[in-house]
């Protein structure tokens, strides 16, 4: 069984569009792949007024489309905050326990069960129970996006203290380009966290570009485990 957390340093910063490409490249490699989103909030209503995630509709197809969006991703919130918060003020209870056992039962039959995270580690899925207690409970292991920003390498070196301090493994980080901006911070991002960390920095992803077309099959092949 294998788990790959997909958490990043922020909300925004590219972990559905990372995901998507892991999800098609380990496809194109011939592996069995599964993706879940345990709670998506700040969904818009549909015609028929059904709240759509579109990390879940994502990921959903890039893992193949094989299950229904619902197992994807069962818990699907309209206001744009923490799951905790979001499913407080709809009257959604959110259990642990639904989650981890649909993790758990479909990590079983697939080579790499990729579950997104909602913004960071420390974001809290109900109470105080953070995407960091899911990836412990999942026996999870950690790929960290990395938005080039200027404030990433804090946020980047928090992320990589908090799985550390957890006892979280760490597959890797990868820097995604996935705003316009061009700087000095974003130009010299990835080589100040090479300085910083051992842990592997597995791509950098340019914007506009397709994570497929950067990510190498014996990188995906460590996220398996
Ligand atoms: N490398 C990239 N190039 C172009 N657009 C990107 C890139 N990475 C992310 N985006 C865009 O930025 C926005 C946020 O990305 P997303 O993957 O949804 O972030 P997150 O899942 O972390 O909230 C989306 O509109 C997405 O399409
Ligand atoms: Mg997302």
């Amino acid at each position: 069984m294998s788990v790959l957390l997909v958490s990043g340093t922020d909300t925004g910063v590219g972990k559905t569009w990372v995901s998507c490409g892991v999800l098609r490249t380990a496809r194109a490699a011939g592996l069995r792949v599964a993706a879940r989103k345990p709670a998506e909030t700040g969904c818009d209503p549909d015609a028929s007024g059904n709240l759509v995630g579109s990390d879940a509709v994502a990921l959903h197809a890039a893992a193949g489309g094989e299950e229904p969006v619902d197992a994807v991703c069962p818990i699907r919130l309209p206001d744009p905050l923490a799951p905790a918060f979001a499913a407080r003020r709809a009257g959604v209870t959110i259990d642990v326990r639904d989650v981890v056992a649909s993790c758990s039962a479909r990590a079983r039959e697939v080579d790499l069960l990729l579950v997104e995270g909602a913004g960071g580690l420390l974001v809290p899925l109900v109470d105080r129970y953070a995407f960091a207690d899911l990836a412990r409970e999942l026996e999870a292991r950690l790929l960290l996006v990395v938005g080039a920003r200027l404030g990433a390498i804090n946020h980047a070196m928090l992320s990589l203290e908090v799985a550390a301090a957890r006892d979280i493994p760490v597959v890797g980080s990868i820097v995604n380009h996935f705003s316009t901006t061009v700087d000095l911070a974003t130009e010299t991002l990835a080589a100040s966290l090479r300085e910083l960390t051992d842990v592997p920095l597995l791509a950098e992803i340019g914007h506009g570009v397709d994570p497929a077309s950067v990510l190498r099959p014996e990188t995906i092949r460590s996220l398996t485990g």
